[in-house]
């Protein structure tokens, strides 16, 4: 089994999944979701055990997913409950549809494609207000997504005006240190922004705070030094295939003047900066073993490559 497989995955919001079935790609696997008749997320592999048809294509009916090629019919735990061309026929245990983990959380509904022995991400306590942006869909693996949300040392060029400027490139040297399990945190890295919130209307300074909660996803905190809101974003990152990803990156935030439209234009902007640089990397897995230089400014990033190579992921990398 790879290693992949013993994690929960994010897949959609909670809300992008109604009445009818959503097609989600994930490591390179064809998956369904759709809702049974008490509301709950169903996860199946998108294909029919007839004749292999993409069940996404067919339509739920109650308690059950309809297949759009010769109308089989299967309940949330995967079993043939209908063959129309045979009424009165009861499909024996062996038509069956395979069906995977799912469960809801954070605001998203997360899914396994294996034993999926380690939970989704706990997240600490965090502001209550919470914005959901996404899905992006970005043309580079999900560990290159998540490295660029580690890394502060493209704030002065990327983010110029808004998370750096020109004047002051310079990284301040930071510590890195890891959690009990061993994901890489930074506790506090000093940064001057122009503009480092929605609210903000001048420059500051910023603290912020990174952790990298599993292979990826990541948690940055940042808490203006002039007393402005506190801000925690996540990135969620669905690793779609070795080389495209799908993103979330939901915000907790103590900001109460701040309209949501402004919350979500200020992020929406940051992320519409780094996209084009994101897909423009070479190769875009994520090498860990050797193929890029570092310096002392990416200790953060080193530090991310290296816990992926100790939990022994495979995809995405190279
Ligand atoms: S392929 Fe699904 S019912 Fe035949
Ligand atoms: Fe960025």
């Amino acid at each position: 089994m790879n290693k992949e497989q013993q994690w929960w995955w994010p897949l959609a919001l909670d809300e992008e999944l109604g009445g009818q079935p959503l097609a989600v790609t994930l490591l390179n696997q064809r998956l369904v979701l759709w809702r049974d008749a008490q509301g709950q997320a169903v996860l199946m592999s998108d294909q029919c055990p007839h004749r292999g048809a993409r069940l996404s294509l067919g339509q739920v009916h109650g308690n059950a997913i309809e297949c759009p090629y010769h109308g089989w019919r299967f309940d949330p735990q995967g079993a043939c409950v209908s063959i129309p061309a045979l009424p009165g026929f009861t499909p024996p245990a062996g038509h069956k549809a395979c069906r995977h983990p799912v469960m809801e959380q954070h605001g998203l509904i997360w899914g396994a494609v294996g034993d999926a022995a380690f939970a989704p991400p706990a997240l600490p306590e965090l502001p209550e207000r919470r914005l959901i942006y996404g899905p992006f869909d970005v043309a580079t693996s999900a560990p290159r997504a998540v490295e660029n949300f580690l890394d502060t040392a493209h704030f002065a060029y990327v983010h110029r005006g808004w998370l750096g400027e020109a004047g002051h490139p310079e990284v301040p040297h930071y510590e890195v240190t890891h959690t009990p399990d061993g994901r890489p945190v930074i506790e506090a890295y000093k940064a001057w922004q122009p503009r480092a919130t929605a609210s903000s209307t001048e420059g500051g300074w910023v603290t912020y705070r990174y952790e990298v909660l599993s292979p990826y996803s990541a948690l940055l905190s940042k808490q203006p030094d002039d007393g402005g809101p506190q801000d925690s974003y996540t990135i969620w990152a669905r690793p779609d295939t070795d080389e495209s990803c799908r993103l979330w990156f939901a915000q907790y935030t103590s900001d109460a003047t701040s309209t949501d439209e402004q919350l979500r234009d200020f992020q929406v902007t940051i992320f519409s900066q780094d996209q084009p640089v994101l897909e423009s990397q070479a190769p875009k897995r994520l090498p860990l073993s050797g193929g890029e230089v570092h310096s002392a400014a990416d200790r953060l990033s080193a530090a991310y490559r290296r816990y992926l190579q100790q939990t022994g992921v495979s995809f995405g990398v190279c």
